[in-house]
């Protein structure tokens, strides 16, 4: 029988995070849900725990080096060297303009985001390495790519393209690959409530995507268990957008004139 895997989620408490760790945890690794937010890393512990598999709760602060440090020796010491860390914690931020943009909000929103992801990464790299190799997914997004007003959420995700093909080129020579994935609109906890509250218009979303639908939580956690997986051995250094086609539609139906636009 091989040995069961040992999975960190940061973010694990909500979202894409969630159903990342119940994702892994249904294939049978033992998955650490890390999370600022206690109640919801519990909670998602007992949901694994109830659908079978094997879970423990952890608290991290990924704006926290020591938080961080903690959380990779903490783990190392009562579970096991990790071999799969997705980078799941991470914050929204409000639309923003140059002039007007609070900088305590900016730097916040790295911090958590792109710093965060950075520390995490350069927590467990060394710990995967010795172990023989591993695999790491950050959460990058489709303002990486695409110009939205988010002045520090978009540039923090550019970065974290970046930072996963530069981890990919040093990582990979000592075995640990290192993949992002572009969650297009996610129809999160969060992001159903924004949608109740009035605040976003799924009918937009839709419309936006080539294939004219939101994509589940299940759907990034699918694309983010393929990357971990042995399937995914040669693929290192992609950022993968599961976004139901938004990239490519985005551009497409601006196009002036062209009748297969849906504008
Ligand atoms: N939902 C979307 O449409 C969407 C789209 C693109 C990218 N993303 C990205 O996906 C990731 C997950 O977002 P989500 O939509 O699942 O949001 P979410 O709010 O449901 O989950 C984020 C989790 O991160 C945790 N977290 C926040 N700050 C933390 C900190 N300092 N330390 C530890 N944990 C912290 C929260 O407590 C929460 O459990 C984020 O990086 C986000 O930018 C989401």
């Amino acid at each position: 029988m091989s040995e069961q895997r040992i999975a960190v989620v940061t973010g694990g408490g909500s979202g894409i995070g969630r159903a990342t760790a119940r994702r892994l945890a249904a294939d049978g690794d033992l998955v650490v849900v890390a999370d600022v937010n206690d109640a919801g890393a519990a909670r998602v512990v007992d949901e694994i725990v109830a659908a079978g598999g094997d879970a423990r709760a952890w608290h991290v602060d990924v704006a926290q080096e020591d938080s961080i440090r903690a959380l990779a020796e903490g783990v190392t010491a009562a579970v096991g060297m990790p071999s799969v860390l997705v980078n799941s914690a991470g914050v929204l931020q409000n639309l923003s303009l140059l002039e007007t943009f609070d900088l305590a909000e900016h730097d916040r929103v790295w911090a958590i985001n792109y710093r965060g992801t950075y520390l995490c990464c350069r927590a467990f790299a060394e710990t995967m390495a010795e172990r023989g190799g591993g695999a790491i997914v950050n959460i990058s997004s489709t303002s990486s790519v695409a110009a939205f007003p988010l002045l520090a959420y978009g540039p923090g995700k550019a970065a974290i393209n970046q930072l996963t093909a530069i981890l990919a080129a040093e990582l990979g020579p000592r075995g640990v690959r290192v993949n992002a994935v572009i969650p297009g609109y996610v129809l999160t906890e969060q992001m159903r409530s924004r949608i109740d509250a009035g605040l976003r218009d799924p009918s937009v979303m839709h419309a936006q995507s080539a294939l004219g639908c939101m994509v589940r939580p299940e759907d990034i956690a699918d694309g983010i268990a393929f990357l971990c997986s042995p399937a995914a051995r040669m693929v290192t250094g992609v950022a993968l957008p599961i976004d139901a086609g938004w990239l490519a539609s985005v551009t497409y139906n601006q196009y002036p004139g062209w009748p297969g636009g849906k504008r």
